[in-house]
């Protein structure tokens, strides 16, 4: 039976409040965007309003005002470039713990602030466990000029990465599309299956379009998943 969307808010809360343990006085903290980093900003709002110093960055204009009205001490990567942490939500995560994310379509931001923090940690209730990516569409944030050209090219080129399906512009607000907080585009790729995922994350480099894709590779350190038996923590395989 399919969990119930408040059994699985519960996990997100679950593994929201294991991953709080891990923030240490003094910490520059990465804050992700999304239905589970909701619960790891309640956290930290609520360890500030006790007393706790950390200096975050937002992953998005949404967790910006979530943490401003916490009154969590809020920086910007040009005045703390570095970061110790980030803990962020995420689509899909695989057993190497590859992930998808941008289902909220704040993957530009979050990929740039989990590159800038020397560790990231996702958490996430246990349906986003997968053992190969492609069961959540994959997000790819494309500026608007040449849109249809953009497609084809992303078209091609997954193909050639060994993945097909349908390729569509995410919609927003009536008959427009969703807008990002940097004014782009999102194409939503619903690949079935992500066998290769370093190798379709390089072929969507080489379409100009494309800012950035919502494949994470190599970024996530630890994922903190909640499920019906409580909070289990995954590594990458032999670390
Ligand atoms: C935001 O763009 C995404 O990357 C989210 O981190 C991801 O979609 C997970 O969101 P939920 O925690 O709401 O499932």
């Amino acid at each position: 039976m399919a969990e119930s969307a408040a059994t699985a808010d519960h996990y997100k809360a679950a593994a929201a409040k294991a991953a709080i343990e891990l923030v240490k006085p003094g910490m520059r903290l990465g804050l992700g965007t999304g239905s589970t980093a909701y619960h790891f900003v309640e956290e930290v709002g609520a360890r500030v309003r006790d007393g706790l110093k950390v200096i975050c960055v937002p992953t998005s204009e949404a967790t910006h005002a979530h943490a401003k009205s916490l009154n969590i001490p809020l920086t910007t990567l040009d005045d703390t470039p570095q970061l110790d942490l980030t803990v962020d939500g995420a689509d899909e995560i695989d057993d190497q713990l590859r992930l998808i994310k941008g289902g909220g379509g704040a993957l530009l931001r979050e990929k740039i602030v989990a590159t800038a923090s020397e560790r990231m940690v996702v958490i996430a209730d246990d349906s986003k466990v997968s053992k190969t990516l492609g069961s959540h569409p994959l997000p790819i944030e494309v500026v608007r000029f040449g849109l249809k050209a953009t497609m084809h090219l992303i078209e091609a080129l997954a193909a050639e990465a060994g993945c097909e399906g349908d390729i569509r512009l995410r919609p927003g607000n009536g008959d427009l599309p969703f807008v990002t907080d940097q004014g782009n585009l999102i194409v939503d790729c619903a690949f079935p299956r992500i066998a290769e995922p370093e190798v379709l994350a390089f072929a969507l480099t080489r379409v100009p379009g494309v800012v950035e894709h919502g494949l994470f590779l190599g970024l996530c350190d630890m994922a903190i998943v909640g499920g019906a038996r409580g909070v289990n923590v995954l590594r990458h395989p032999g670390a």
